[in-house]
């Protein structure tokens, strides 16, 4: 699996597995963890979730779906914004950790910016680090304005990844966030790559999947991992889709396949607040 480094050094894959609307349904439990499992098998050993999705249930679903396979994977999770005061951070991350029963967090995530002081989260995050609960930590839905005051805030350099809505008809951050985050060594982690399915009906991305003898949506994510220091955590919950989503990784887009792309989903041509799902 193709990786890039964080800026601690670690290395994090490029292609990883979503997991929000897993854990809600018992019926699908066990085609959430075949699909994660296969997905693992794969080389896809990137594991996104949070506290919120399923209320705990997804990252249940992952711990059974890891196994005894937990030193190969590079697990994610994120707080909520009202659990991100300092002695609520050290609750929520020990939690997360007996759901997903294991000792630690690659890395933790403030799922997006609430009313708790920054400097006060990142306190926290500082103190699980250096604890061994996480071995990074990170941001989600930041934009430009957030990471210029977490930038500045004590433990603010060390922040790991800005995971924020990325994909074709998404490209507002390529104005100022994206060369924010390049200028300043934070990869950005890419949400929603096939805008949850939407993407799939629209006819260029169709056209060019044909050319390759592919799928739309290996289009959509092939797309992203063209782009510099940019994580994909596509969701599947069917093998069928999990195998499709790894092999965008040997898909190899050209320079007519991409301006194709550019015409139909223009890049943004002035700012454009950060959109959120
Ligand atoms: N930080 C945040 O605020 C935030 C917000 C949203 C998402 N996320 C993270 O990003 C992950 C991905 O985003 P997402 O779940 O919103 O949307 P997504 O990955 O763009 O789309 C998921 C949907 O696409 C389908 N799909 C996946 N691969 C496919 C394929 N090859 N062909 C056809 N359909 C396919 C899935 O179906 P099946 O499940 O039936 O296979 C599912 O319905 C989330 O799961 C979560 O981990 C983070």
């Amino acid at each position: 699996m193709r990786s890039i480094q964080l800026p601690s050094g670690r290395s994090i894959p490029l292609l990883g597995l979503g997991t929000w609307r897993m854990g809600e349904q018992s019926s699908q439990r066990q085609a959430e963890i075949a699909a994660l499992r296969h997905g693992l098998d794969l080389g896809m050993t990137l594991i996104d979730t949070a506290e919120m999705y399923g209320e705990g249930g997804a990252e249940r679903v992952i711990a059974e779906a890891i196994g005894d396979r937990r030193e190969t994977v590079f697990l994610v999770s994120k707080v909520y914004p009202h659990n991100a005061t300092r002695r609520g951070v050290m609750a929520a991350c020990e939690r997360s950790l007996q759901r997903l029963k294991t000792d630690h967090l690659d890395l933790y995530l403030l799922h997006w910016r609430g009313s708790v002081p920054l400097a006060e989260t990142l306190e926290a995050f500082q103190t699980l680090k250096q604890s061994g609960k996480i071995r990074d930590y990170g941001v989600s839905n930041f934009d430009v304005s957030d990471m210029e005051e977490a930038s500045v805030s004590a433990g603010g350099t060390a922040i790991a990844t800005n995971q924020v809505l990325y994909n074709l008809t998404r490209r507002g951050i390529e104005w100022e966030l994206l060369p924010w985050c390049r200028k300043h060594n934070v990869p950005i982690m890419a949400y929603s790559p096939i805008e949850q399915g939407r993407l799939l009906r629209n006819r260029t991305l169709q056209s060019i999947a044909k050319q390759h003898n592919g799928s739309p949506a290996q289009i959509a994510i092939a797309w992203l991992l063209h782009q510099e220091n940019v994580i994909v955590i596509p969701k599947a919950s069917r093998i069928a889709h999990v195998e499709q989503n790894q092999a965008a990784l040997d898909l190899q887009l050209s320079r007519e396949d991409l301006a194709a792309l550019d015409a139909t989903f223009p890049p943004p041509s002035k700012p454009v607040a950060l959109e959120m799902l």
